[in-house]
């Protein structure tokens, strides 16, 4: 006989092709431990509304905990017929406490309500987790820029060399977006703590006297939602999760391109340690990026998870339908795929190792001391627009010859202009001109070591 929790009006069991449709205990178990946190909060309530007496609430929570302990032991498993979690653990609590005191559990709730709050609780407690994971990746940037204070680098825009830059500069570069997931992850918190579903029922609330705000408490919110019809067929905070772990994929897949691109020969700026890149199975030469690789590649997962799931919600009329069903797997999808993401990328980051000398030697090179030539005639009261012709000028100068900005002497910066007199010479060394960029913000070191403490405050915050 079918397990399924509507049975009264119907004249047979489902079909084979419908329960095989419909069915999604081989993904919505996870939600298991907190379907049975909710079932205690809720028996609560049904006691204090008199519709349990004190011996009933005694067992009822006696067999819900024996349930969560065979749940969590594998010992209670869902059956073939089990339409999802909440049909299963009912079944579980039915035979632990008989039809009689099992069946009262179900009074006043709906799995419409059940699923909002008990979704909402699995992604907070991930929230947390991926937070501290995320929180790892931001302290080991930091630890790199910390180890490599000083140490300067070609900085880039279209990917063409454009000023200095301090490694640490760019380092921290990556960890501050990553500041910000984190701050999207606890706003996004705060929100949904604010609205439990559990007592909006099907959809119109309960007529029963049960007290929202007692579960929510119960349940670790801060408040009960302020409409049932809203708390049963909202799924923002869902696509919103998504969102937040789409942008940590894709922050993330924009350091893991520097990786790739840093560990080529051509560049050659970073070697990765063995325990954090592969082989080749023809080549032996080989050590591929493979980490980096696949945090580009899982940022395209995890935006299509985000995107699949708008599309799912789009248009649904309210309340709750089937479809809000399909909300799980993608969200599952990007939770354990930055669980198992953010590990690895974090060895990798923490492991690599900067060719210092390289990265020194190419700072200066492409001419990346031109704006600073330009900068250095405005404080001689040269107007911008004349001082960006004149660098520009030297550059071309410099080009015709095949030598660099400084090699150019006194005599040739002179028949530039009168105005490019031998102390423009200050600013032709990559420390003079990550030295000059001293404002908040900028690359000179001062400026970079208070950016670096400055972060590890924002951090610590978390
Ligand atoms: N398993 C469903 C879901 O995840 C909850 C069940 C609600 N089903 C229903 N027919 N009202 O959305």
């Amino acid at each position: 006989q079918s397990s399924a929790l509507w049975g009264g009006r119907f004249g047979g069991g489902p079909a084979d092709a419908l329960a095989a449709l419909s069915k999604s205990t081989h993904f919505d178990w996870r939600l298991a431990p907190y379907d049975i946190a909710g079932s205690k909060a809720h028996a609560k309530v049904l006691h204090q509304a008199g519709l349990l007496t004190d011996d009933d609430l005694t067992k009822m929570l006696a067999g819900l905990d024996e349930l969560l302990a065979d749940v969590l032991a594998g010992r209670f498993v869902a059956a073939e017929d089990d339409e999802d979690v909440h049909t299963a653990l009912e079944r579980g609590l039915l035979d632990r406490l008989g039809a009689e005191l099992g069946g009262r559990l179900r009074a006043g709730r709906s799995r419409n309500d059940q699923v909002a709050t008990l979704f909402k609780s699995y992604l907070r407690d991930h929230g947390r987790i991926i937070a501290r994971l995320v929180l790892d990746q931001v302290t080991t940037l930091a630890d790199q820029a910390e180890r490599h204070l000083g140490v300067a680098m070609p900085g880039r825009t279209h990917l063409q060399h454009a000023q200095p830059v301090l490694l640490s500069h760019q380092l921290l570069a990556h960890a501050w977006p990553l500041i910000r997931d984190l701050d999207r992850l606890a706003d996004w918190d705060a929100r949904v703590a604010a609205d439990s579903p559990y007592g909006s029922g099907a959809l119109a609330g309960s007529s029963l006297g049960l007290d929202p705000q007692f579960v929510a408490t119960e349940l670790g919110f801060t408040d009960s939602s302020p409409n049932s019809i809203d708390g049963t067929a909202a799924r923002d905070f869902v696509a919103e999760f998504a969102f937040v772990a789409a942008q940590i994929g894709v922050d993330l897949s924009r350091q893991a391109e520097e990786v790739i691109i840093w560990a080529t020969k051509e560049f050659g700026f970073v070697e990765l340690d063995d325990a954090y890149s592969t082989g080749s199975s023809i080549m032996p030469q080989k050590k591929n990026p493979d980490i980096a690789e696949l945090a580009r590649g899982k940022s395209g997962r995890l935006i299509g998870n985000l995107t699949g799931l708008l599309a799912t919600l789009k248009a649904q009329p309210l309340a709750y339908n089937r479809d809000l069903q399909e909300d799980k797997e993608p969200v599952f999808d990007s939770v354990d795929t930055l669980e198992v993401l953010l590990p690895a990328f974090t060895g990798m980051v923490r492991t690599l190792r900067f060719n210092t000398s390289r990265l020194e030697e190419l700072a200066p090179q492409g001419f990346s001391l031109a704006t600073d030539i330009a900068e250095w005639l405005v404080r001689q009261q040269v107007p911008f627009r004349v001082a960006h012709e004149l660098a520009g000028a030297c550059v071309q100068a410099c080009e015709k010859r095949g030598i660099e900005l400084w090699d150019l002497t006194d005599e040739e910066l002179a028949v530039i202009s009168p105005s490019l007199t031998p102390e423009v010479r200050s600013v032709l060394s990559v420390q003079g001109s990550i030295a000059s960029r001293n404002a908040r913000g900028g690359t000179a070191q001062a400026r970079v070591t208070e950016q670096l403490t400055e972060l590890r405050t924002r951090a610590a915050t978390h």
